[in-house]
């Protein structure tokens, strides 16, 4: 679809996630059947151009690929190309800001958030997760940190939209999808039971978040500019966190699973079509 930004950028995908989730896998394989190889694009991050992306190495760089929309299915193979970016995030959490400075830029003097037109061109993020140890009986399990980066990947979308400044629209909104991956694997959740554990995880953390903000003796000069509830995900003062309560923020979540890797798993059509639908 044409962007009505005035930004040069192609429409883009958010790839982010925990380490370990599968995001530069599912890259890789995205970009084997629907990539075209280009030179470097004139982005300050690198491309997957010339080197693969190296899976048995956390991420450290962020890396984006040109794939066309257009093609996957072979019944579209004829149709005219669609190209948009998928960009890849690490998920270890010292790197975490690379995603979420997407979504939410700050200018770098003020530290204050430059205007959402500057994020018009990002259609979606595909939130991929390891769906084989969110379980909470999981030997190390991944659910805390899962929850942790998802509720601050959340929140941070919820400030970009309602902070933007008095009297002018909320931005376009950018939609999440929960992608629970490695559904190859027996110990997986399924797609609900994934959608359940996270958002009671969510929760506790929202919380504990609440009660920290009250104890410190910082709260005054915190709130000092924003609304009451501003830095509360979802329905301000609700019991249970749900993900529909993000609505009311304008952003869409949904869970669907999948699998990279593996013969046994769904598959990544799911996720694919999604992404296909919103670029
Ligand atoms: P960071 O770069 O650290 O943020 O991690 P990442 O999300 O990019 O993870 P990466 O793509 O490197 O994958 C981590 C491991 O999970 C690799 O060994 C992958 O082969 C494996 N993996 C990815 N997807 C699947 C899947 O669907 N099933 C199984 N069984 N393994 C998978
Ligand atoms: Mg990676």
């Amino acid at each position: 679809s044409g962007s009505s930004s005035s930004s040069s950028s192609l429409p883009s995908i958010i790839l982010a996630g925990p380490s370990g989730a599968g995001k530069t896998a599912l890259l890789t394989l995205f970009e084997k059947r629907a990539g075209r190889k280009t030179s470097p694009s004139s982005t300050d991050e690198k491309t997957a151009s010339g080197a693969e992306p190296a899976l048995t190495h956390t991420s450290q760089t962020p890396v984006s690929v040109e794939l066309n929309a257009a093609s996957f299915s072979s019944s579209d193979e004829d149709r005219k190309p669609r190209k948009f970016l998928l960009i890849d995030t690490p998920g270890h959490p010292k790197l975490r800001s690379t995603a979420l400075n997407h979504l939410l830029p700050l200018d770098p003097k003020t530290g204050r958030p430059l205007p959402p037109s500057k994020t018009s061109h990002i259609k979606g993020v595909l939130f991929l997760l390891d769906a084989s140890t969110l379980s909470p009986s999981s030997p190390d399990s991944s659910l805390s940190q899962t929850a942790t980066y998802l509720y601050d990947l959340l929140l941070a979308l919820q400030h970009r939209y309602s902070r933007h400044s008095k009297g002018s629209k909320h931005p376009p909104s950018i939609p999440v999808l929960i992608a629970a991956n490695k559904l190859d694997l027996f110990t997986a959740l399924p797609a609900t039971l994934v959608k359940k554990e996270l958002e009671a995880e969510i929760g506790r953390i929202r919380v504990s978040r609440s009660k920290g903000l009250l104890d410190s003796g910082v709260k005054e000069d915190v709130v000092d500019e924003k609304e009451e509830g501003d830095d509360w995900l979802g329905e301000y003062g609700s019991e249970k966190f749900e993900f529909r309560q993000m609505q009311e923020f304008d952003i869409e979540v949904e869970v669907v699973g999948g699998s990279v890797a593996g013969t046994e798993g769904p598959g990544v059509e799911g996720w694919w079509r999604w992404v296909v639908e919103r670029v």
